[in-house]
């Protein structure tokens, strides 16, 4: 992966981390409906770009340790500071392009809103061999648009989005400097369409994945979940 392009994501959300506010976002919007999707206990989890680890510490309940792991330093500073009473969270910076995953060690990995920054072909062999066998893969990102479907879902996702921001996030304000600090990031963002999604994982690699969209999520994205069992022993 580019170098430069890796140094970019680095810094942006080093700055995002910085203005980080908890609240209602698209992304924890889902966190019940992916925590249905893991295994009830488990004895290792791995959370790869987990940001400032609100879904880390939900792994924590039902997991004896979770690796939580981003590649921006800040996001793992704020982390560490809101998990202090998480003992069994081990969180890391670090690249997971460059992580040498031990195989056959996780009962789950996770992954939200983090692999549209990843070469998707590279990296998922790498996470189907880290599963333990029947572990589970469970990622949610955002796609690009690419049906008359995905658009008209608008109609009642974009409504809903709204109303959940004025109702859960009432007394939260985003600071012109985090705002600044979004836009930058998503600049460079680029997703890939379910098709594509669905090209590049599960043809050859992850046999068996199921991937669901769901409407509109931000910035004309939509988001789609993708859940791959392992079944190879
Ligand atoms: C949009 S944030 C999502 C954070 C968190 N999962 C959440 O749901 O709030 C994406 C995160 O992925 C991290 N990230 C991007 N590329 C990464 C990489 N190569 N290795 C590890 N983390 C990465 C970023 O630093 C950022 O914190």
């Amino acid at each position: 992966m580019d170098e430069s392009l890796t140094s970019k994501i680095r810094n942006d959300f080093d700055k995002i981390a910085l203005h980080d506010q908890e609240g209602w976002d698209h992304n924890n919007h889902y966190h019940r409906f992916l925590l249905k999707q893991l295994p009830i206990r488990c004895k290792t989890v791995l959370d790869i770009g987990c940001g400032t680890g609100e879904f880390s510490r939900l792994l924590a309940k039902r997991a004896d340790q979770v690796i939580a792991m981003d590649l921006s330093s800040k996001m793992i500073e704020v982390a560490k500071q809101r998990s202090k009473q998480y003992v069994n969270i081990d969180f890391q910076v670090g690249d997971v392009l460059q992580l040498q995953l031990p195989v056959e060690q996780f009962d789950a990995i996770v992954s939200i809103a983090t692999l549209h920054h990843l070469p998707v072909e590279e990296l998922l062999p790498n996470l189907k061999s880290a599963l333990k066998p029947g572990g589970r893969l469970v990622i949610l990102d955002l796609l690009e648009y690419e049906s008359l479907q995905d658009s008209l879902s608008d109609v009642i996702a974009v409504p809903l989005n709204w109303l959940f921001q004025i109702l859960k996030n009432r007394h939260i304000k985003a600071s012109p400097e985090a705002v600044k600090a979004m836009r930058e990031h998503l600049r460079t963002d680029k997703y890939l369409t379910l098709s594509q999604a669905a090209v590049a994982s599960q043809s050859k690699v992850l046999p068996g994945l199921v991937l669901i969209s769901f409407g509109q999520e931000s910035d004309l994205t939509s988001a789609s979940a993708g859940f791959f069992e392992n079944s190879c022993s």
